[in-house]
């Protein structure tokens, strides 16, 4: 194939800016590796709910689900936190996960060596990380029901279900246990087995598949708790890690700090079948929008995951990771991954993503 149809979904906030950066990259890959990419944009987010009062309109949907990726920014924005729930960015972000069915989100914490001083921890603790999270994306508290807040004994009460079922939960196992297979061969799964019973089913459920389906996958259970830590005090314990929707969430912003910056860290959000999502771990960073400093490095690498895994273009993806290395190691920096005193180079979103697109066209593919 040397056409694809690609959705670019900017979102609010600081997702425009890496959107055009990701774009300028996916334009100089094109024309460096000779295939055509047609990026359409469509709405979702607090854009979406101003032009057409719904945070993930189905003109979006169907643009999403008749393309061979969709690449998403971020969404979310003082603008909209006080709307009812139905008019929130970030429904309409949950809306889309779960009608494109995209139970599971690959989240990978890789410290890369130009920016082991960029984590808040020590050298020796990060350096040579490579951490996979597997996060179920489309159960837990995240959609179960009963929800809501209601009036009980003259108080407001409000309520989640964290639910998951035993095909739920089979599912995501067997993506984990096949990522774990291909990577270093140890799963931790993560959740809070001791207290609730949702965990208990959970760590039942992941060690018959893991047993009976991936003998060549050294399985171990932590507990939520404990893994926050862990995840600090050594984390070159972990190779891959699989827990549930809001586990996930948590620990995989914990995880980019050992990478240096949330602003570095990519994820895809894949289904059984059909396109996937390929979305940065962050969101729409409203403290800093619109002024040139977001980074784009985690979209970018956000769209070297799309070439992988939806594009089956392995080769460009490595091509894009490369390119990011190198303007890396000419020490440019925006400002969330620049230290004090680093004689590194001060750039913009802008500049950054001149400077990727600079080395795609320049490296070797
Ligand atoms: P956030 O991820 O937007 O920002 C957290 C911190 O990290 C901020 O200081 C921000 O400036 C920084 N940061 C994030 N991405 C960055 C980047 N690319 N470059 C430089 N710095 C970056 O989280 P938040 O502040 O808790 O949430 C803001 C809004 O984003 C909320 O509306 C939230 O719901 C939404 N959100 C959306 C997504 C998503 O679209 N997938 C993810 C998380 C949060
Ligand atoms: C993420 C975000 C979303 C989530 C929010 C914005 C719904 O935090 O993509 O990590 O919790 O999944
Ligand atoms: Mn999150």
């Amino acid at each position: 194939k040397d056409s694809y149809d690609v959705t670019l979904l900017p979102g609010d906030g600081i997702g425009p800016e890496i959107t055009e950066a990701t774009k300028k990259v996916l334009q100089a890959l094109c024309e460096k590796s000779g295939f055509e990419m047609n990026l359409n944009e469509a709405l979702i987010g607090g854009s979406a709910i101003d032009a057409k009062n719904d945070p993930f309109p189905e003109e979006s949907l169907k643009q999403c689900l008749a393309s061979d990726s969709v690449l998403l920014a971020c969404i979310g924005g003082y603008k909209w936190d006080n709307n009812p729930r139905e008019l929130r960015p970030e429904t309409g972000l949950l809306k889309m996960r779960k009608e494109m069915g995209l139970f599971a989100n690959l989240r990978p914490a890789k410290v890369l060596p130009q920016l082991i001083d960029a984590s808040t921890l020590k050298r020796e603790v990060v350096e040579g990380v490579d951490v996979m999270v597997v996060r179920e994306l489309t159960g837990d508290v995240y959609f179960g029901t009963p929800k809501g807040i209601d009036v009980v004994d003259g108080e407001r009460v409000g309520y989640n279900n964290m639910i998951y079922s035993e095909s739920e939960i089979e599912r995501i196992a067997r993506v984990a246990g096949d990522v774990a297979s291909k990577r270093g061969g140890k799963l931790c799964s993560v959740d809070k087995a001791n207290v609730l019973d949702v965990s208990q089913l959970w760590r039942e459920v992941v060690t018959d598949v893991i047993s009976k389906d991936f003998s060549d996958v050294e399985l171990s259970h932590m507990y939520v708790d404990n893994a926050a830590m862990q995840l600090i005090r050594w984390p070159k314990q972990f190779d891959t890690i699989v827990c549930g929707n809001i586990f996930g969430d948590i620990l995989s912003d914990e995880a980019s700090m050992l990478v240096g910056s949330l602003g570095m860290l990519p994820s895809a959000s894949i289904g059984e079948s059909g396109p996937g999502v390929f979305e940065p771990c962050h969101g729409s960073a409203p403290d800093i929008a619109g002024e040139n400093k977001a980074n784009p490095l985690a979209m970018i690498l956000s769209a070297a995951m799309m070439l992988k895994y939806d594009l089956d273009r392995p080769d460009e993806a490595q091509l894009l990771e490369d390119a990011v290395e190198v303007v890396l190691d000419q020490g440019l920096r925006t400002a969330d991954i620049k230290q004090d005193g680093d004689n590194c180079e001060l750039v913009g979103c802008v500049e950054m993503g001149e400077a990727v697109a600079k080395q795609v066209e320049t490296l070797e593919l």
